[in-house]
C-alpha cells in the first residue's frame, strides 16, 4: 500500500491538472462512464467494472436494474414505458386555482390530501411508481451509433426509485412524461436511505410531482451534476407553465452536492432545503422562476450557495425558510476556507433578489467530505445551460 504522499507524487507526475482540481484516488468505474464523480459522491463506483450489458427492451432494462448483481447498463434510444403496465383508477380533486384542462394539475388523493370533492381519474401505472433500482448499478445513455444524430436516450413514462441502496451512477439520459396532469402522478428520481449516488447529465421534465425527491431516511454522499431540471410544463400547480415540484431535500441526515445544474422554469421547491440536509450548491444556473426558489421549514437544514447564477427569479429565498444558509459574495467569500478548504466563488444575481444569509455556524459539518472545485460565475454562466442534461 503506497503512502498518501507517494500516491500524490505519482498522480501529479501523470495528471497535474486533474489533481489540481482535488480529485481523490478512486476505485475503477467503467469506461462507458464519462468523467468521474465529484463532490460528496466522489466514492461512487456504481456497477464498477462489470461487463456492460445493452438491453434493447424495457423488460430487459428493468431486469438489469432490479437484479441483485452489479451491472453496467448501457441504453441507447427511447425506452417507452407509457402504457406498458396499463392504467389504474385513482381519486383526484381540484386543489389548485386551475384544473388539468386549463393549464393546471389535479391532486391525486394518494396521501389523503384532498379536502374538496374527489372524482375518478385514470392514470398511467408505469409512471406512478419508478423502477426499484438495486445497489451497484451504472446506467448510462449513449447516442446512436451515427454520431451526428442526436437522440439522447429517454425513458418516457418511468422514473427511477433508489431506496435502501448504495453505489449508483446514472448518466446521460432523459426522464419525462410522468402523469404531468396529476400531483403524485410520478417522481423522476426518488432517493431514500441511499449512499454514494452520482447522477450526472440527466434531464427531467413533465413530472407529476418531484424532479428529485429525497425521502426522510438519510441519503449520504449524493452528487447531482450537469443535470437539467426542465420545469416547463402545460400542467402547472401554480397555473403559470412553471413546475412547483423541483427538488425536495427533506432527509434527516442527507449530504448533497448540487453542481452545475440548470434549474429552469420552476415556481417552488428549487430546492426545498429542509430536514437535516447538508447542501453544497455550486456553479448552478437558476433561471426563470415564477414563485420562489429556496424554501424549507426544517431548522436543521444547512446550505452553502456559491458561484451560482440567479437570473429572473421571483423570490430567491422564501420568507418562511427556517434553516441555515451561506450565500457567497465578493465580500464574504474568504470565510468559506474553514468549510471547504478554499474560498467561495461569489454568486451573481440578475433580476433576482439576493441570497442575503451568511450563517457560518455549520461550516464544521463539511469536515471529511470531498469538496468539488468551483469556477467563477463568468466562466459558467453560458456554459451550464448549454451543457446540462443528456448532452454527452
Ligand atoms: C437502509 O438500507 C440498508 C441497506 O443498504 C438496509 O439494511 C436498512 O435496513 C435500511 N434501513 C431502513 C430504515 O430502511
Ligand atoms: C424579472 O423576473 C421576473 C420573474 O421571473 C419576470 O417575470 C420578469 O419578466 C423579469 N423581468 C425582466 C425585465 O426580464
Amino acid at each position: 500500500m503506497p503512502s498518501t504522499k507517494a500516491t500524490l507524487a505519482w498522480a501529479l507526475s501523470f495528471a497535474p491538472s486533474t489533481f489540481a482540481a482535488a480529485v481523490p484516488v478512486k476505485r475503477a468505474t467503467s469506461s462507458v462512464v464519462s468523467g468521474a464523480p465529484v463532490g460528496f459522491a466522489s466514492g461512487a463506483t456504481g456497477g464498477g467494472d462489470a461487463t456492460p450489458v445493452y438491453p434493447t427492451t424495457i423488460a430487459d432494462l428493468k431486469k438489469y436494474l432490479t437484479s441483485k448483481d452489479p451491472q453496467v447498463i448501457v441504453i441507447d434510444g427511447q425506452y417507452n414505458f407509457v402504457g406498458s403496465e396499463g392504467t389504474q383508477k385513482e381519486q383526484a380533486c381540484n386543489a389548485y386555482q386551475c384544473t388539468p384542462e386549463n393549464g393546471g394539475q389535479a391532486l391525486l388523493n394518494t396521501v389523503n390530501g384532498c379536502t374538496t370533492a374527489t372524482y375518478d381519474v385514470e392514470i398511467d401505472t408505469a409512471a406512478y411508481q419508478g423502477i426499484q433500482v438495486q445497489s451497484h448499478k451504472t446506467l448510462v445513455g449513449k447516442n446512436g451509433a451515427t454520431l451526428n444524430v442526436l437522440t439522447p436516450t429517454a425513458l418516457p413514462g418511468k422514473g427511477l426509485r433508489l431506496v435502501s441502496v448504495s453505489s449508483i451512477i446514472i448518466q446521460n439520459l432523459k426522464i419525462t412524461n410522468l402523469n404531468p396532469e396529476y400531483v403524485w402522478g410520478g417522481d423522476a428520481i426518488s432517493l431514500s436511505n441511499t449512499s454514494d449516488v452520482w447522477i450526472d447529465h440527466v434531464e427531467t421534465s413533465l413530472t407529476g410531482r418531484q424532479h428529485y425527491s429525497f425521502g426522510v431516511d438519510p441519503n449520504h454522499y449524493v452528487t447531482i451534476s450537469n443535470s437539467f431540471v426542465n420545469g416547463a410544463t402545460k400542467h402547472s400547480a401554480t397555473c403559470d407553465a412553471h413546475t412547483y415540484w423541483g427538488e425536495e431535500m427533506v432527509g434527516t441526515d442527507d449530504s448533497i452536492t448540487w453542481f452545475r445544474n440548470y434549474v429552469y422554469k420552476t415556481s417552488g421547491r428549487s430546492p426545498a432545503l429542509s430536514g437535516g440536509t447538508l447542501l453544497h450548491a455550486v456553479n448552478n444556473v437558476f433561471e426563470d422562476n415564477a414563485g420562489h426558489l429556496v424554501e424549507g421549514g426544517g431548522a436543521g437544514a444547512r446550505g452553502i450557495f456559491e458561484g451560482n447564477v440567479f437570473k429572473d427569479i421571483g423570490t430567491t429565498v422564501d420568507a418562511g425558510f427556517q434553516g441555515k444558509m451561506f450565500g457567497a459574495t465578493a465580500g464574504n467569500a474568504g470565510e468559506c476556507q474553514t468549510a471547504l478548504g478554499r474560498g467561495c466563488e461569489a454568486n451573481e444575481f440578475s433580476n433576482a433578489s439576493g441570497l442575503d444569509r451568511a450563517d457560518t455556524g455549520f461550516f464544521k459539518d463539511f469536515n471529511g467530505f470531498s469538496i468539488v472545485g468551483a469556477g467563477s460565475v463568468q466562466s459558467i454562466r453560458d456554459e451550464v445551460p448549454k451543457g446540462a442534461g443528456a448532452t454527452l
